[in-house]
């Protein structure tokens, strides 16, 4: 479904912003659910909505970067490296807070900053002007959209207004880091990769990612990303697929020979890590659609966006 988008629609969303409410939009990695993010119980309508717990943060969304030091401090060098090399695009910066407000913060110390490389998303922010906070537009726990159908799937009548772009270029979240001590921390794979990053200082600046036991990464407990059915990761072991009615697989990039895809639902085979990544929520929508019960999904190898994917797979495996 992709309708045509004239300024009226625009003038509309940002309307909609200033009253308060909530308006999901495109962005290039997943449709957003946005609020004024300066105003608080505006922000408390986005944690309602997604049923999403207090404890865990939103972006913040600004149309240029000359508009940072309003909101949050770049301290360092490489900071700025990051904003002038990889924004806009689908990076977020966790940045040290000056203003935002702790709803959208949780109370943390610094502030996720993105600059979306979407027309309508762009459009939107250079006529709000003021920052727009924004988690993926799905219920806490489920697959981020990528389509507007998808958004409506998971909660419409929950938002007052949709902004349709049509499928989003890139299908999964953006790349969330920090500087820590002039090292680069990953805190989310995604689009931007390790390898694009240890690059862009030609691999004189240490790219690592975040870990557990140092609470640098706390969100990550919890079952995320996952369709209603059970996610497993793919085996040998074909005796696993007894019920084969209501069993799915996913194929994702090579071609794979696995015994049990003559007889079960085979979602997709995808030439490219990209395309993996751009499908891979729609195909678990499509499986409980289709009443799949479990789907097997194939492991990808865990080097440049195949981490991010199977970070994405690894947690909807999660129970
Ligand atoms: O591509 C994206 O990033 C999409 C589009 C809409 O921009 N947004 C998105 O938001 O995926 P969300 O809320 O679904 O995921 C944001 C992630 C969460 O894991 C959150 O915990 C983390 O970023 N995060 C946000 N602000 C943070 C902060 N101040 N400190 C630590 N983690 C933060
Ligand atoms: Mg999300």
């Amino acid at each position: 479904m992709t309708t045509f988008l004239d300024q009226s629609h625009i003038d509309l969303a940002a309307q909609t912003l200033r009253d308060g409410e909530l308006v999901a939009f495109p962005t290039e990695t997943v449709y957003g659910l946005g609020a004024d993010a300066m105003n608080p119980q505006a922000v408390s309508k986005i944690f309602e909505v997604k049923q999403r717990p207090q404890d865990n943060p939103l972006i913040v969304h600004l149309a240029h970067p000359d508009q940072i030091g309003q909101y949050a401090r770049i301290s360092s060098p490489l900071e700025q490296t990051l904003i002038q090399k990889l924004t806009p695009g689908p990076l977020t910066l966790l940045l040290e807070n000056i203003s935002i407000p702790d709803i959208v913060t949780a109370g943390h110390r610094s502030v996720g900053i993105r600059f979306p490389d979407h027309p309508l998303a762009l459009a939107l922010l250079s006529l709000f002007w003021w920052p727009i906070c924004a988690p993926s537009a799905n219920r806490s726990g489920r697959p981020s959209p990528t389509t507007t159908q998808m958004v409506l799937d998971d909660i419409d009548g929950r938002i007052p207004y949709i902004l349709d772009g049509g499928a989003c270029l890139w299908g999964i979240e953006s790349t969330v880091v920090k500087v820590i001590n002039d090292e680069i921390v990953i805190y989310r794979p995604g689009l931007v990769t390790l390898e694009d990053l240890t690059d862009l200082w030609d691999g004189q600046v240490v790219v690592r990612y975040a870990t557990l036991d140092t609470g640098e990464s706390p969100w990550v407990r919890y079952r995320h990303y996952a369709p209603m059915c059970e996610v497993r990761l793919l085996t040998d072991d074909v005796s696993l697929f007894d019920n084969s009615e209501s069993v799915g697989v996913l194929v994702m990039h090579e071609m794979t020979t696995h015994p049990a895809l003559v007889w079960v639902r085979v979602y997709d085979r995808w030439q490219s890590l990209a395309e993996c990544a751009q499908r891979l929520y729609q195909s678990y929508t499509q499986a409980d659609h289709d009443g799949i019960q479990i789907l097997y999904v194939q492991q990808l190898s865990e080097h440049g966006l195949g981490t991010a994917i199977m970070n994405r797979v690894n947690k909807s495996v999660m129970r």
